[in-house]
């Protein structure tokens, strides 16, 4: 079955990035030159998304905005004769009735805030973008997911990695039936284990194709770790029931955007990689080199 859809959870407060994320989403945090929900969406573009549903809250507007037409500007730039600066704008707007907007009334987790869209995709498997996560590399990641969906059928599949053992803590981990390398098949998933606890040190990080049984399978009555209601609950039911529960080790480079850390890796890696501000960003980091 085609993937069609994709879920962007963008109701998060942002607070490790205050003062910055007072007045604006964390999502418009930029990246190069644009914002990390703009990276997500293209991602999922490039991997034949046609429906974009985004999961907000109070004060994230400037996300619509952002994908919506603004009429003054591109009239303004199209007087100015700004052709290339026009196209960047048009291009990343989203045909009419693609893009959903809903909102997540409460924080109460990332499990509740996909539980949020059950009635808007259906009875068909979807793709699930967490935007802090940016992935760099020669494909993107959810088109990754997507032939491996394709290629081992029914499951939920998830983009994993090692991770350095006592940062388990962050993640959802899985526990290990098989592994070949490429695809690894979980016997349970854990979000948040304590490093001594921990089955693996096999990472999810955001990228994930579901099976539609999760709404049914999210327990909205049932907080979990850190008091919110976890995705990663939902999975050990369904694989009891039979759906399998697939990590695909991905190629390419994450970098975790919800962090300062991470964050400002990607900024740096990303002016390494463009050709206007590599030679700026060298001459830069030189410059430090010699003071200190
Ligand atoms: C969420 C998921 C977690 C996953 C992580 C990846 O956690 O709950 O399983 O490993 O994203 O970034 P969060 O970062 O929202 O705490």
């Amino acid at each position: 079955m085609k993937i069609k859809t994709a879920v962007f959870p963008v109701a998060g407060l942002g607070t490790r990035f205050l003062p910055a994320t007072k007045a604006i989403p964390k999502e418009m945090l930029i990246v190069g030159d644009r914002p990390l929900i703009q990276h997500a969406v293209e991602e999922a573009k490039a991997a034949g998304i046609e429906r974009f549903i985004f999961v907000t809250s109070q004060g994230k507007t400037a996300i619509e905005d952002h994908f919506d037409t603004n009429q003054l500007l591109e009239r303004t730039l199209a007087e100015r004769d700004k052709k290339k600066e026009l196209e960047k704008v048009q291009s990343l707007q989203l045909a009419p009735g693609d893009a959903i907007f809903i909102r997540q009334q409460q924080p109460l987790g990332l499990g509740h805030a996909v539980w949020c869209v059950r009635n808007l995709v259906g009875n068909e498997p979807f793709a699930l973008l967490l935007a802090d996560d940016i992935i760099m590399g020669a494909a993107p990641c959810t088109a990754q997911m997507i032939d491996a969906y394709t290629k081992y059928g029914r499951g939920n599949y998830t983009a994993v990695m090692d991770v350095e053992p006592d940062h388990v803590s962050r993640y959802g981990i899985l526990d290990i039936a098989e592994d070949d390398g490429f695809l690894v098949k979980a016997r349970h998933v854990v979000e948040k284990p304590k490093p001594s606890e921990s089955p693996s040190r096999t990472a999810i990080v955001g990228r994930y194709i579901l099976d539609p049984m999760t709404f049914d399978k999210i327990n909205i009555h049932k907080f979990g770790v850190s008091k919110e209601i976890q995705l990663t609950d939902a999975f050990r039911p369904m694989i009891d029931e039979g759906v399998p529960f697939y990590g695909v080790r991905f190629a390419g480079q994450r970098y975790d955007c919800g962090t300062k850390e991470g964050w400002l890796e990607a900024n740096v890696v990303n002016a390494y990689h463009s050709d206007d501000m590599q030679e700026h960003l060298l001459k830069t980091l030189k410059t430090l080199r010699i003071k200190d």
